[in-house]
């Protein structure tokens, strides 16, 4: 299977704090050298990263259409090798919509922008290059990072968990769009994970007791990646993803392949 230790030239979106920034470490040490560009809105953590000889970029990716095409242009002009991107970053806000004069909605759509809409708009910026560089023999890589409460939600976050169902859903679409093109889509799925993600809820001191930590966790990751897996789903979210979610990419090619005959007929 092509899987990321083909990969030449890796971009890491978010890797300036907790998965990302494992991540791209991991993959920096591999035994095939990929470069490893790094990105996020810390100036002074991606110079930190910069020191240990990681390629930086900084973006936030709140932004718009147009900013986001910048960014993406930017990469691929300085970059003209990046065969995969890797996208970590994402950012939790807890809702009670039993109170919702205090549901600050400007949040619930910085979160719906950051962790699914960005997304998929640099997804279709960076598709142009993926598929030429793929037509070459070279293999490329979208590794969107979901989450277990994209399978069964959380309810004290609710549009975070709507937010990584969507993501879910399209990566299952897309991979299935892609199928046959050289881009290959490879979702990775974190349990409750050691990291920066709940810090300005004040949750780290209890969650801390419970969360997997970053270097077990990294493991599977890097594991997942090196079989190449369609779906990395990690701890309990490996559980979650074995009872609701198995076999249903297959049920979706199924109904692809349907409407694809009903179209050419
Ligand atoms: N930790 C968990 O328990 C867990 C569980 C399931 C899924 N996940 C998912 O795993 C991914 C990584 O999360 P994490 O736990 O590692 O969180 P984290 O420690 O808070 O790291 C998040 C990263 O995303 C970057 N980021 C956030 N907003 C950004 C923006 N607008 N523009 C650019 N970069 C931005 C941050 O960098 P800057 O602040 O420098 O911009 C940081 O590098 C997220 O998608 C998260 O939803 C995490």
């Amino acid at each position: 299977m092509p899987n990321i230790g083909d990969s030449k030239c890796i971009l890491v979106v978010g890797a300036t704090a907790g998965i990302g920034r494992a991540l791209a470490k991991s993959l920096k040490a591999l035994p095939s050298k990929p470069k490893v560009i790094v990105t996020g809105r810390r100036q002074e953590r991606l110079n930190e990263l910069a020191k240990e000889g990681f390629e930086t970029a900084m973006v936030n990716i709140d932004t718009d259409r147009a900013g986001l095409k910048q960014f993406v242009d930017s990469i691929v002009s300085k970059y003209p090798e990046v065969d995969a991107v890797i996208f970590s970053a994402g950012i939790q806000h807890e809702f009670d919509f039993t109170k919702p004069e205090t549901v600050d909605l400007d949040k619930l759509v910085s979160e719906l922008n950051t962790n699914y809409t960005a997304i998929v708009t640099m997804i279709t910026y960076f598709l142009p290059h993926f598929l030429k560089v793929a037509s070459k023999g070279q293999p490329c890589f979208i590794v969107p990072i979901t989450s277990g409460l994209g399978i069964v939600p959380g309810p004290w976050v609710p549009c975070y968990s709507a937010t990584k169902a969507a993501l879910h859903s399209y990566s299952i679409s897309l991979n299935e769009q892609l199928r046959g093109t050289g881009v290959h889509v490879m979702e990775i799925m974190p349990p409750l994970v050691e990291s920066e993600l709940h810090d300005h809820q004040g949750k780290t001191p209890v969650l801390s007791k419970v969360w997997m930590p970053l270097d077990e966790y990294t493991k599977h990751e890097v594991d997942g990646l090196l079989r190449g897996d369609t779906f990395i789903p990690i701890g309990q979210t490996a559980d979650n993803f074995e009872k609701f979610e198995k076999g249903k990419d297959e049920i979706a090619r199924g109904s692809f392949k349907f409407i694809q005959s009903l179209n050419s007929s």
